[in-house]
């Protein structure tokens, strides 16, 4: 008998639509529970919850016609998901839209372009080793968080790529807690907006979620005053980004805005990468074939040292573990839209108002495009097998809003990963269980215990303790 590729756990698929009332109360725990078998293989839905237009667009086709052809009139970030960040981030990219979203797009795209990747790849493969020699030496028997972990390993990478400096474990862990806890308070099914009540009405933010961005602010903020107040001839990318002049007035951008962009950086460049490496570590630990290939392309390429970015091209099955893991656990798994004019979806008209939706769970997991749509098969990422169509496979989104940092958070993770997968292996935590959670963020549980044990010979080329502030 041959056993087929391993299924990673996802949450029941209801056999039929559920009531607004049992999917508001399934979505405040968990936003992938509310979805019926059926939603997977639908190209387009339209409901009216309450008085809200709902409109999700689920194949190619109509992915592109509400992100690409329709993005003048769909640009807007939903006003829950709005709401849910902005205490966060303020009017930072992420969240803005029309000329605001257009000028700071302009200033902040360079700072993590593709051409960047050779300045700020080194101190990837410098943080990643750290990282991986730390879980080397963790004492066997005693689970490690490894969700915390990869959090703190990409906090600490996108501090030193982009703020130029070490973040250091205490600073890395409190942004770590606090996003997450963030994640937990925050609230995006909006039921004011249900009973039509006007966006422009203040919803309640709790105190605990105005603590947690508050304790990520406090990070943010140091980090900038250390650089900005830091003299002169500082080669960070944020210095570059507090210098570049703002299209149109040639001024600079001013404190709080620059603040916003940084911290837009800060949360959109690690968590999400975070989640991926999470992920794709689980699932390593489950599919033991996947991870003995793994290794044995490790091994050849890299030979007991840390992956850099001049050995991407030799890693083509990490690369296809980073691409598959995306897919079944894309980090962002909805795309939420609000229509600011009325447009076409399917041929069917969508009102000023409505929330316009892409799901790249629903979307990766679709039938109809993926042949065991649930499986993990990392050769349908392999070079020579069929690409999937650019709006079929969206982890990074796509059209004028799609992710700034694709090609860093994808070099990211196969760095990572790899030089992770070299030096240590790893086996769940004996009782721990694991299902996929989405509120902002799709993340698998609350942490993910699991044992780590160091990898003769390769955790040997790895850096001593000394250096290591992971
Ligand atoms: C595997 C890693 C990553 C994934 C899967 C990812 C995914 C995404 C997605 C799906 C969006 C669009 C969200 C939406 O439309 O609602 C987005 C936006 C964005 N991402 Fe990423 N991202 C990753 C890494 C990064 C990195 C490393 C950076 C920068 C350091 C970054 C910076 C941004 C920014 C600035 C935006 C806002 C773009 C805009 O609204 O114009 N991301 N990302």
């Amino acid at each position: 008998m041959t056993l087929g590729p391993y299924v990673p756990p996802y949450p029941v698929r209801h056999p039929r639509v559920l009531s607004l009332w049992e999917m508001i109360r399934l979505a405040r725990r968990n936003y992938l529970a509310v979805w019926p078998e059926v939603a997977f293989g639908r190209d387009v839905i339209f409901r009216r919850l309450l008085f809200l237009d709902v409109v999700i667009c689920n194949s190619p086709g109509t992915v592109a016609q509400a992100f690409v052809e329709q993005h003048e009139a769909f640009q807007r970030k939903s006003p829950p998901h709005r709401r849910a960040l902005e205490p966060l981030l303020g009017d930072g990219l992420f969240v803005s839209d029309g000329a605001l979203w257009r000028e700071r797009r302009r200033v902040v795209a360079p700072v993590t372009h593709a051409a960047r990747l050779p300045d700020l790849a080194p101190a990837i493969t410098e943080a990643a080793a750290e990282c991986a020699a730390a879980w080397a030496r963790q004492p066997a028997g005693r689970p490690l968080d490894v969700l915390a972990e990869t959090g703190r390993l990409t906090a600490e990478i996108i501090c030193r790529a982009i703020f130029g400096r070490a973040l250091g474990r205490d600073a890395a862990a409190t942004v770590v807690a606090a996003f997450a806890e963030y994640q937990r308070l925050v609230d995006q099914t909006d039921l004011l907006a249900l009973l039509r009540v006007p966006g422009w009405v203040p919803r309640p933010v709790g105190r605990r979620t105005r603590a947690a961005a508050g304790r990520i602010h406090a990070v943010v903020d140091r980090l900038i005053a250390d650089i900005l107040e830091g003299g002169a001839g500082e080669a960070s990318l944020i210095r570059a980004m507090a210098e570049a002049e703002m299209p149109g007035t040639g001024a600079p951008m001013d404190r709080r805005a620059f603040r916003n962009e940084a911290i837009v950086l800060f949360m959109a460049g690690h968590e999400t990468t975070a989640n991926v490496l999470a992920w794709a570590l689980f699932i390593l630990s489950q599919d033991k074939p996947s991870a003995a290939r793994l290794r044995a392309e490790l091994d050849a390429v890299l030979a007991g040292r840390p992956a850099t970015l001049d050995d991407l091209p030799g890693l083509p099955f990490c690369r296809a573990v980073v691409e598959e893991t995306m897919r079944l656990y894309p980090p962002v798994p909805f795309l939420s839209r609000q229509a600011i004019a009325s447009g076409r979806i399917a041929n069917r008209p969508v009102r000023k108002g409505a929330v316009v939706l892409v799901s790249p769970w629903l979307l990766h997991r679709r039938p109809q495009l993926w042949d065991q749509p649930d499986a993990f098969v990392p050769d349908r990422f392999m070079p020579g097998a069929p690409r999937p169509s650019r709006h079929a496979y969206i982890p990074f989104s796509v059209g004028p809003r799609v992710c700034t940092g694709v090609q860093l958070g994808l070099a990211e993770a196969v760095i990572c990963l790899a030089t992770l997968m070299q030096a240590v292996e790893l086996d769940l935590a004996p009782g721990a269980q694991v299902m996929p959670v989405a509120r902002l963020t799709l993340r698998p549980g609350d942490a993910l215990p699991m044992l780590v044990a160091p990898r003769a010979p390769a955790a040997a080329a790895y850096p001593s303790p000394v250096a290591s502030p992971i």
